[in-house]
């Protein structure tokens, strides 16, 4: 039976088949220490779990759930984004419960795009862009941005050749891969863009409570008039070390959220309500516990800094997000030197060019393992390069 020209001309999503290669590599012996994907290694906060175990044995509980999440759901997300941000939502028309941020990224375009529209991308971006725009038949036009200029798009340098027929301009910030940060003010220009071109802002923000020396990322929503032409996708999967329990949410422009929650109803019944009850208790946990878990990432991250100053290997220390992002050794690319890596020291990274175009020259690396087992990483890092140099 053939499959859809729509599906065929997808990139292959690069982790499956990494993952399957780890799988084989691992079943043939080899000690693989995988610094590749953004899955936070920490448990998920005790009485999260307890809550969801608990309201899984509750036969109310079992049944479908709501479409678009539990009231109480939907209110307890409306008043962590107003403690969190300053910015009141109205729960009912301005939020939307997910099934994990990428799962509403992926739906958006569907909702918004016509086939032919063009979505704005800096490149490099997380790779789940650009696929939702081509599985809703929109074409992408990348941005290319640079670590010179924060890793930002020069939104008054996009040609205007760009801008035709373009509906959307996505940004993530914090970052993944680059770790960058974008400012209040920022923000305030993309609005004042996407006013003029009639574009859709669409703020990834899937980072913002994994942070460092006391960082505070602001959001999108916090300019005045943003939700007139911005949507934003928050996720309990790196803030509550929740990965697996596929929760997050939209917020945001109403006619865009009630268009989403009208796609979404065609396509899923909602999240297990034990699971909505996981995040409502993961929202209400005191600040401190972002704050000790934080700790420990961020001394991974001056870990790993260490290492790549030691090595010659330039690197930004990012204010927030799970990763370092090193310039390679010269003399290869980037695909190259990660195989090299894992190939040569059993290591998994993540090449830049998995990121897009803009990724060439540069390697993702994921704070996600304990100290002892990351030294072990860059010890074998520290191998490899010293063996080219
Ligand atoms: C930038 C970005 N957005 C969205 C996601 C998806 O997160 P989730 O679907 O777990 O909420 C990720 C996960 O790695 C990410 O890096």
């Amino acid at each position: 039976m053939e499959l859809s020209d729509r599906l065929k001309s997808l990139p292959p999503y690069h982790f499956a088949a990494y993952r399957r290669k780890l799988g084989e590599l691992r079943a043939a012996g080899v000690d693989i220490i995988d610094l590749s994907m953004g899955d936070p290694d920490l448990p998920t906060p005790p009485e999260v779990v307890e809550r969801l175990r608990v309201t899984a044995g509750e036969a109310v509980n079992q049944h479908y759930p709501e479409f678009g999440g539990m009231p109480a759901l939907r209110t307890a997300f409306a008043a962590w984004f107003e403690r969190r941000f300053g910015v009141a939502l109205d729960h009912e028309r301005e939020l939307l419960p997910l099934l994990g941020s990428k799962e509403g990224v992926a739906h958006l375009p569907l909702a918004v795009l016509n086939p032919g529209d063009v979505a704005l991308i800096p490149d490099p971006y997380y790779p789940a862009y650009p696929t939702a725009v081509a599985l809703a038949g929109g074409t992408s036009r990348m941005l290319p941005v640079d670590a010179a200029h924060g890793w930002l798009p020069d939104l008054g340098a996009v040609p205007a050749e760009a801008l035709k027929g373009a509906r959307m301009l996505w940004l993530n910030y914090p970052n993944n891969p680059t770790g960058a940060a974008a400012s209040h003010e920022f923000f305030e220009e993309a609005v004042r863009f996407a006013r003029a071109h009639g574009l859709l802002l669409v703020h990834d923000m899937a980072y913002a409570e994994v942070t460092f020396d006391g960082y505070r990322p602001p959001s999108i929503l916090e300019v005045d008039g943003a939700r007139e032409v911005a949507i934003e996708f928050h996720s309990l999967s790196k803030a509550y070390n929740m990965a697996g329990f596929r929760v997050g949410m939209a917020v945001g422009n109403a006619g865009i959220v009630e268009g989403l929650a009208r796609l979404k109803s065609n396509i899923d019944t909602g999240i297990f309500r034990p699971i909505q009850y996981a995040a409502i208790t993961a929202i209400g946990l005191p600040e401190s516990w972002l704050d000790e878990r934080n700790a420990i990432y961020q001394g991974r991250r001056d870990r790993v800094l260490a290492a790549c100053g030691r090595l010659g290997l330039a690197a930004e220390s990012p204010r927030a997000g799970l990763y370092i992002w090193p310039r390679i050794p010269a003399g290869r690319t980037s695909a190259e030197f990660a195989l090299e890596l894992l190939d040569r020291a059993g290591l998994a990274v993540t090449p830049g060019t998995n990121f897009g175009a803009g990724g060439e020259g540069y390697l993702r690396i994921s704070l996600t393992v304990p100290d002892a087992r990351l030294d072990e990483a860059l010890a074998r890092l520290e191998t490899v390069v010293a063996a080219r140099a």
